[in-house]
């Protein structure tokens, strides 16, 4: 067994000669959380796509490529081998929770389907097991949510959804990728503090993407700051906000405390 669940180095993604992340290195404890921000087009999505085996057509890993997760080397799976690892081992949520779900179907019955198929439940006792995730991932009347359209919810309770549609197979690791970016600055605190919570409940491991440092510092260990497909900094979250070593984390903190203080004051107009 490795020690890390997850272990990355140097990490290629291209699209033709064109190299968009170059020698990412970065690794998650069992139970441990990573931070991974930048502004946008730094590699953070290609860097979590690497590790899911769901790259975008045209773009790949190069040659030097290394992924271990807990001890297997995703580079080397093949399309049976990964569908052990995704959506089981590694849970994933992104932004956008409602373009995952299919519109015509109760958000309980997709959840139910979803456990049949990973942990082989028959159809009450999945639907019994969906309305207990869903009352876990704290949404209030789970048996009414069950029979709920994902029209019908709000974009926080959606997400919830998709947290409990990705954590239902009991994975070690749950990669976040603007997950809460969409969401109003409230219902982003109570999904943070809900992956918070998860984590200590199930020791499940979290790789939480964001634009935002102090978003991950509510959450992450670890963390590291991209830009243009590199890693240029990284640390304690506390550490790296307090005190920014490289000039692009620098005006990453700034940035936050000016806009940090707008919210502030506009809090109060
Ligand atoms: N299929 C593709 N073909 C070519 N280039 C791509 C492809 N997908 C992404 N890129 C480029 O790779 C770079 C990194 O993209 P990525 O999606 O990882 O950024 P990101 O840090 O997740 O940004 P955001 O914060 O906007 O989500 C960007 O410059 C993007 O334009
Ligand atoms: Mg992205």
């Amino acid at each position: 067994m490795s020690e890390k669940l997850l272990q990355v180095r140097n990490l290629t993604v291209h699209a033709d000669d064109v190299l968009l992340v170059r020698g990412v290195d970065l690794a998650v404890d069992r139970g441990g959380s990573l931070g991974i921000v930048g502004e946008s087009g730094s590699g953070k999505s290609l860097t979590c796509r690497s590790v899911l085996g769901i790259l975008p057509q045209g773009t790949a890993n190069g040659p030097g490529t290394e992924i271990v997760f807990d001890g297997t080397d995703l580079g080397g799976l093949d399309r049976s081998g990964w569908s052990a690892v995704r959506g089981s081992r590694i849970g994933a949520v992104f932004q956008d929770p409602g373009s995952y779900l299919n519109p015509s179907i109760t958000v309980g019955r997709q959840l139910a389907e979803v456990l049949r198929v990973r942990t082989g439940l028959g159809r009450r006792a999945a639907r019994e097991r969906a309305v207990e995730l869903f009352a876990q991932m704290g949404l209030r009347d789970p048996a009414g949510v069950h029979r709920q359209y994902p029209f019908e919810l709000s974009g926080g309770m959606l997400q919830r959804v998709l947290i409990a549609i990705a954590i239902s197979g009991d994975p070690d690791l749950l990669i976040a990728d603007e997950a809460t970016t969409a969401l109003d600055v409230t219902v982003q605190a109570e999904v943070l503090d809900l992956l918070a919570d998860l984590r200590g409940r199930t020791g499940l491991a979290l790789v939480l993407v964001s634009h935002d440092l102090a978003v991950v510092a509510q959450v992450c260990d670890e963390v590291v700051v991209m830009r243009e497909g590199v890693i240029v900094e990284r640390g304690r979250p506390d550490d790296v906000l307090r005190d920014p070593q490289h000039d692009y984390t620098r005006l990453l903190v700034d940035a936050h405390a000016r806009y940090g203080v707008e919210r502030f004051r506009g809090a109060h107009v």
